[in-house]
C-alpha cells in the first residue's frame, strides 16, 4: 500500500514539475482586488463569519493592519493608484465621474477607455512590466482596455464584464500563467464584491457576512488552482482592495437643492464628494462657494486650491473649482424625493478608518505569520516592482514602508532566476519525495503544516530570521 502511494505521489510530483517548467522563469506576482473589502472585515468573530482561506494566507504570509488609501476613496482613483503608485491628482483618474475642461467631456467609469482619459502621464505596472520584457495579464481591472503609448496588456479580455463568474476569472488567470508558449509573470485580477453588497445592505449586515464567505471561497478556489498548477509556492500573491465602506442612512442626507439652483452647475461627481463645474450664465465659482459654504454642518466646502493638503488633491485640471465633502456617514443628493440613498457608501476622508482596505500577501517574497503596521496604497507599487525586479517609475510610494513584510534576499548568492528555479525545483522534488516516504502526505497536510515549504525558500536565497519592525502574530489571535 505504502509503496503504491509513494509511487502515485511521485507521479503527481513529476507531472507538476513538468507543468511548472512551462511557467515564466522569473518571479511571479498576482495582484488581486476585492472591491470595497474594508480592513476590519477580517476581524469579525468566527460565530459571525468564517474566512478560513484568508486566515490561512495570513498565517502563512502577512497582513497589514490596514492600507491608507488615496482620496477620493473611490474605485477608479484607488485602483489606478495601486498600479501606478501615484496619488489621484498625479495619475489623472481623479474620480469615478469626471469632467475634463480641456476635452469639454465627461468621464463615467467603465464607459471610457480612450487613452485621452487614461494615458495622461501615468503608466500602470502591467505596461512597465512588458517594457521590461515581462508579460502581463489583466482581468477586469479598471484601465484594462486602455492603451498606454499604444500598448495593451499581453493578455486581457476585450472589455470589462461584470457577469463573468469569479471561478472563470481565476481559471483564465491560471491558464495565462501556465501558457505553454507565452506564460505571463504578472497577473492583475479584479472582483466586484463585497462592494456591491456593502452599498445595498450596509457594512454591518448579515448579507455582507455572506458576501465575505463567498469572497473567501473564491480565495480558496484560487489557492486550489494555484496548487494544482504547481504554482502556489512560487506565486507572490497580494490580496488588497480599493477602499472600505461606511454605514449611510436616509436620516443623514444633505439636499443641495435647498441651497443651490441645480440649473447653475454641472454635477460632475455626486456623493459623498460633490464636484461642481459652474455653468456660465452669470454664475461663477464664488457664487457656488457662497451658496454652499456653511449651508450644512456636515458638508465641508472647498475651493480647489484650499482642499486639505493631506488629500493630495489639488493639482489636476479634472479636479473641479469647488468640491463639497460630506462628513462620514452622510449622503449628498439634489432632492431627496428623487434620490436613492444606499445603506453603505465610501469616498469620504481617507484618514477615516472605515475607508481603509485590507492587505494580505503570501509567497516566497513575503515573511510569514506577520501583522504589519499600516502603509499607503501607493507603497504597493514600488513593492510590486521590487518583487518583479523592475525599476519603478517616479511615484509617491516608498519601498521603505513595506520593507518589514518582505524577506531579505541574501547578498552572498544571487543566481539567475533560471538556475534558481532549476535547482529549487530539483531540491524541492527531493525534499517532497523524502517527505512522502516519511509518510507526511504533502496534500493532506497542506493546510496544517507549512514548515517544509520554508526550506525551499531559504535554499533559493531568502533569509528566514526576523530582523524587522513588524509585529508577529501569535497563532491566529489578533488585536482588533
Ligand atoms: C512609445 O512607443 C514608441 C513606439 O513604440 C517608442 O519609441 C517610445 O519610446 C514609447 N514611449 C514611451 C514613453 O514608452
Ligand atoms: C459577459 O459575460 C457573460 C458570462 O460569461 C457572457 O454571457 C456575456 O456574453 C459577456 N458579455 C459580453 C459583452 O461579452
Ligand atoms: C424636491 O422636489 C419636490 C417635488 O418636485 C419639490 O416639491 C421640492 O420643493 C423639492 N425640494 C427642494 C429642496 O428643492
Ligand atoms: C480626516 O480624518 C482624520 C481622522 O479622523 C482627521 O484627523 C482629519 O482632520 C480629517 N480631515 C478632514 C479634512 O476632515
Ligand atoms: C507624486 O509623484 C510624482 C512623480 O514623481 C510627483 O510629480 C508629485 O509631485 C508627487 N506628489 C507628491 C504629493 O509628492
Ligand atoms: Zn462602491
Amino acid at each position: 500500500m505504502a509503496a503504491v502511494r509513494v509511487f502515485e505521489l511521485v507521479f503527481v510530483l513529476l507531472m507538476l514539475g513538468g507543468r511548472t517548467a512551462s511557467v515564466h522563469d522569473g518571479p511571479l506576482l498576482l495582484l488581486v482586488s476585492f472591491d470595497g473589502f474594508r480592513y476590519d472585515y477580517l476581524d469579525r468573530s468566527q460565530d459571525r463569519v468564517q474566512l478560513p482561506s484568508l486566515e490561512y494566507l495570513i498565517q502563512t504570509g502577512v497582513r497589514a493592519k490596514w492600507v491608507h488609501n488615496t482620496f477620493v476613496t473611490f474605485t477608479f482613483p484607488n485602483h489606478f493608484s495601486l498600479v501606478t503608485g501615484l496619488h489621484a491628482e498625479t495619475h489623472g483618474m481623479v474620480a469615478n465621474h469626471m469632467y475634463d475642461p480641456d476635452l469639454h467631456q465627461q468621464f463615467h467609469m467603465y464607459l471610457n477607455n480612450e487613452p485621452k482619459w487614461w494615458d495622461v502621464g501615468a503608466e500602470p505596472i502591467w505596461i512597465t512590466n512588458q517594457r521590461c520584457g515581462g508579460k502581463s495579464g489583466v482581468f477586469n481591472w479598471p484601465g484594462m482596455e486602455a492603451r498606454f503609448n499604444g500598448t495593451l496588456p499581453f493578455r486581457s479580455i476585450p472589455e470589462y464584464n461584470e457577469s463573468i463568474p469569479y471561478e472563470h476569472r481565476i481559471e483564465t488567470m491560471i491558464r495565462w500563467f501556465t501558457d505553454e508558449e507565452n506564460p505571463i509573470n504578472l497577473g492583475v485580477l479584479y472582483f466586484e464584491e463585497p462592494d456591491e453588497v456593502g452599498h445595498k445592505y450596509g457594512p454591518d449586515s448579515p448579507e455582507l457576512d455572506e458576501a465575505l464567505e463567498m469572497v473567501d471561497r473564491t480565495v480558496e478556489y484560487l489557492i486550489e488552482l494555484l496548487q494544482s498548477a504547481g504554482l502556489f509556492e512560487r506565486m507572490n500573491l497580494i490580496i488588497t482592495s480599493d477602499h472600505g465602506m461606511a454605514e449611510t442612512s436616509v436620516d443623514r442626507v444633505i439636499e443641495l437643492d435647498r441651497y443651490l439652483d441645480p440649473s447653475t452647475y454641472l454635477w460632475v461627481d455626486k456623493s459623498p464628494v460633490t464636484a461642481i463645474w459652474p455653468l456660465e450664465h452669470g454664475v461663477d465659482r464664488e457664487y457656488i462657494f457662497a451658496a454652499l459654504d456653511d449651508a450644512h454642518p456636515n458638508l465641508q466646502v472647498y475651493y480647489k486650491e484650499d482642499i486639505p493638503a493631506q488629500y493630495h488633491y489639488r493639482h489636476n485640471r479634472r479636479i473641479m473649482p469647488v468640491i463639497a465633502v460630506a462628513d462620514p456617514g452622510w449622503t449628498i443628493v439634489q432632492n431627496i424625493s428623487t434620490a436613492v440613498v444606499e445603506k453603505g457608501s465610501h469616498g469620504y476622508n481617507n484618514s477615516y478608518l472605515p475607508m481603509n482596505p485590507i492587505f494580505v500577501a503570501h509567497g516566497p517574497a513575503f515573511r510569514t505569520n506577520l501583522l504589519s503596521e499600516p502603509f499607503n496604497n501607493v507603497d504597493i507599487y514600488p513593492l510590486m516592482c521590487h518583487i518583479l525586479g523592475i525599476t519603478p517609475l517616479p511615484n509617491n510610494g516608498s519601498i521603505d514602508n513595506t520593507a518589514s513584510i518582505v524577506k531579505r534576499q541574501k547578498g552572498w548568492w544571487s543566481p539567475s532566476p533560471r538556475s534558481m528555479s532549476g535547482i529549487a525545483g530539483t531540491l524541492g522534488l527531493l525534499l517532497m519525495l523524502v517527505g512522502c516516504i516519511a509518510g507526511c502526505g504533502y496534500y493532506s497536510q497542506k493546510r496544517e503544516q507549512t514548515s517544509g515549504r520554508h526550506l525551499q525558500y531559504s535554499i533559493i536565497g531568502y533569509e528566514m530570521e526576523d530582523y524587522s519592525l513588524g509585529e508577529p502574530l501569535v497563532d491566529s489571535k489578533r488585536e482588533v
